[in-house]
Formats: C-alpha cells, sequence, structure tokens
C-alpha cells in the first residue's frame, strides 16, 4: 500500500504526537529492588523513542496492585526519582512517554503483594501469575483467592491512581493510559463473571463501569484529558470464560467516555483467548465513540496502514515488533527488513538484562 499516513502527525484537545505509530505497553519485569524500574530503561525506551508514543510497561500504582514481581512501580520516592530517567532520556530524543498504570486486580497473590488480592467480588479463575517459588527463585504460581473490595478498597484505590497519576506527572511522562484491559481490575468489575456485587458497583451496566468512570474522571480533573487514556480488550477473555455482553458494555462505557474527550482509547484484540472484531463492531464503535482510537494486536504495517485509512482508527500500536526493533518507525517508512520476534526473542520477554532488551540493532547498524 502507498498510503504515508502511518507517518503523519496526528493532534486532538491538545494532544499531539509526531506519527501514528505507537509502542503498545509490555511489561519486562527487570526491575531492581523496592521495584525501582531498571537502569537499562532510559536506554531502552530512548531507543525507540521515534515512535509517536511511547506506552510504558503497566505500572502499579500500590503495592497491593501487584500482580507480578519485577514489574517497576510509581508509588515511592525512589520509583518516581528512577521514572525521571527514562522520560529524560525519551524527551531528550523527541518522543513521548505515557504510563500505564495498572491494578491487576484478584490476579496476584500474597506471596507478590503481602496481602489478599482484591476483586469485585470473591471468585477466582485458575490463573498463574509470576512470583515467588517455593523452592526460591521465581515462577509461575496460582493466584491467591480474592476478598470482594470493600467500599473503602474502592475509595482507596481511586486514591492510589490518582496519586501515581500525579507521580507520572512528577516523573516527567506526557500522560497516562489506565489499564483497563486483559482481565485486571477494571476488567474484571465491567465481566458479569467476575462482578456479583449488589452495591452500586455491581448488577447493570452503568454500575459495572462505575469504578472505572469515577477514576478517568479523576484523573482528568487532575491532569488534563489530553494527558489521559484508557486501554480495553472487550473481545479478550481472561481464561476461556467469554462475557458475551462485554462488546456491548465497551460501547456503553465508550458512550460514556465520549464526553472527557480523552487523548485515546486503545483497543487491545488479537491476544490471549480471543475473539475477531468485526467490521460491523468497528463501524459501530466509530457511530458511538467520538474521539481518538488506538488499535492493538498483530498489526503489520501493511494493516496497520488500512486500518487508519478506514478511519477505524487513528493510530496503531506495535508490541512484538517493537521489541526487536527499536527503529521500527524508520524499517516501516523505507521498508526494510524487519527482525521477527521468535520463540527465542520471547525468551528474554520477562526478566534478565541487557539480552534481548537493549541490544537489538537499528538496521544497518
Ligand atoms: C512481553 C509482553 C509484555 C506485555 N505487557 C503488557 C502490559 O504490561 N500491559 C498491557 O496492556 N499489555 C501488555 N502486553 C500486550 C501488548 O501491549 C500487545 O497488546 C500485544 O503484544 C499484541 O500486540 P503485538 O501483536 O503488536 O505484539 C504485553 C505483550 C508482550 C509481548
Amino acid at each position: 500500500m502507498k498510503s504515508d499516513i502511518l507517518f503523519k502527525p496526528f493532534e486532538f484537545n491538545g494532544f499531539k504526537v509526531k506519527n501514528r505509530i505507537a509502542m503498545a505497553p509490555m511489561t519486562r519485569a527487570r526491575s531492581k529492588k523496592r521495584d525501582i524500574i531498571t537502569d537499562l530503561a532510559p536506554l531502552y525506551y530512548a531507543q525507540r523513542a521515534s515512535a509517536g508514543l511511547l506506552i510504558s510497561e503497566g505500572i502499579p500504582v500500590s503495592k497491593e496492585a501487584r500482580g507480578y514481581a519485577m514489574t517497576p512501580g510509581i508509588y515511592t520516592r525512589e520509583q518516581i526519582e528512577g521514572w525521571k530517567k527514562v522520560t529524560e532520556a525519551v524527551h531528550k530524543e523527541n518522543g513521548k512517554i505515557f504510563a500505564q498504570l495498572w491494578h491487576v486486580g484478584r490476579r496476584s497473590a500474597k506471596s507478590i503483594t503481602g496481602t489478599t488480592p482484591l476483586a469485585p467480588s470473591a471468585i477466582k479463575n485458575p490463573d498463574k501469575v509470576y512470583g515467588p517459588l517455593a523452592e526460591g527463585g521465581f515462577g509461575l504460581i496460582e493466584t491467591d483467592f480474592p476478598k470482594a473490595m470493600t467500599i473503602e478498597d474502592i475509595n482507596r484505590t481511586k486514591q492510589d491512581f490518582l496519586q501515581a497519576a500525579k507521580n507520572a506527572m512528577e516523573a516527567g511522562f506526557d500522560g497516562v493510559e489506565i489499564h483497563g484491559a486483559h482481565g485486571y481490575l477494571f476488567d474484571q468489575f465491567m465481566r458479569k463473571d467476575a462482578n456479583k456485587r449488589t452495591d452500586i458497583y455491581g448488577g447493570n451496566v452503568e454500575n459495572r463501569i462505575r469504578f472505572v468512570l469515577e477514576i478517568v474522571k479523576l484523573l482528568v480533573e487532575e491532569i488534563g484529558a489530553d494527558k489521559v487514556a484508557i486501554r480495553i480488550s472487550p473481545f479478550v477473555s481472561e481464561i476461556e470464560n467469554y462475557d458475551e455482553e462485554m462488546p456491548e458494555t465497551a460501547l456503553y462505557l465508550m458512550k460514556e467516555l465520549n464526553a472527557f474527550q480523552l487523548a485515546y482509547l486503545h483497543l487491545s484484540e488479537n491476544i490471549g483467548n480471543f475473539r475477531e472484531v468485526s467490521d460491523s463492531y468497528r463501524i459501530e464503535m466509530k457511530k458511538i465513540y467520538k474521539n481518538p482510537i488506538m488499535v492493538c494486536g498483530n498489526y503489520t504495517k501493511e494493516t496497520a496502514t488500512e486500518i487508519l485509512e478506514k478511519g477505524w482508527a487513528d493510530m496503531v500500536s506495535f508490541g512484538r515488533l517493537f521489541i526487536t526493533n527499536p527503529d521500527l518507525v524508520e524499517r516501516f517508512k523505507n521498508n526494510f527488513p524487519l527482525e521477527i520476534d521468535s520463540s527465542e526473542s520471547a525468551m528474554t520477554y520477562y526478566g534478565g538484562g541487557a539480552e534481548g532488551y537493549t541490544d537489538y540493532k537499528k538496521y544497518g547498524e
């Protein structure tokens, strides 16, 4: 396809990017002690700063929000200072970076957070997360049975997100993306199978989207709509259970989100247990949601160009291709060959040091 739409700048309501290509949020599980981002991260993100927008790895907003060992937080002074070095390095390369703010909800274990995992309801799925093994070292461990959040837990979590957004601003991020996807806390609240509450946060769709909407509102009021985004994945299920109403629930959420004029709504597709997003759903989405849409999940230069040209999205984010191709934008632009993500590169997704993290080269280097 000849179109160069991917490389054109995009602007909406104060949110401005130099091209339509984003780096998707990707947990790399390399944090230092006390969950401080690794010293290699400034280089890793700066290497990829030719993207219109970088989205950070999922950043737990508090200790109890954590679900995976070695994921860097943004709730202590040292953690904020660590992130400052990342945003400075990205800005030096003329890049932009949003922080993905994360709470895993029930997808956690006491051995990771020190407390019982929190969930809309005390319901557990068979599920494993990356944590400390009984025999020493780290590996996949079964999640613990969660506790249903009380209203105090919900209010405290709102404050944690607010504080994390303020901390992200202090650390120099250009904005924040609320992680509302992939079976984590807000997705759990939206899903009927995970949320059996009988209070104002459960039951009908208005109630099930209430928690995440309240957080969106808090963050928009604090840091401005051009600095707030949200990621959702209505066609992806946490395990094998599929909430048939999720696509409708997501449309309802989008209708409510319209008024905020967020930087973008990030639709994560084609990951884990997923169903295809139909053309008719995309058309419906565009009718309902009037603000910028970013899509992600197995896109190529060609399919990304196609969806932008159709007007069904404004930006496309790429995950695995950005791990192996730090200069993905230039490679796309010049039709240079891509370093394909493989089972070998997957071995260094999580944990470890520079290998598979900062040692991928630009084309021709
Ligand atoms: C190593 C790795 C870590 C990921 N971590 C996150 C994360 O922290 N937050 C998130 O929303 N998605 C995460 N994802 C999903 C990606 O953002 C993206 O949706 C997925 O990789 C599909 O896009 P792709 O086909 O372009 O790689 C992760 C994916 C990978 C490969």
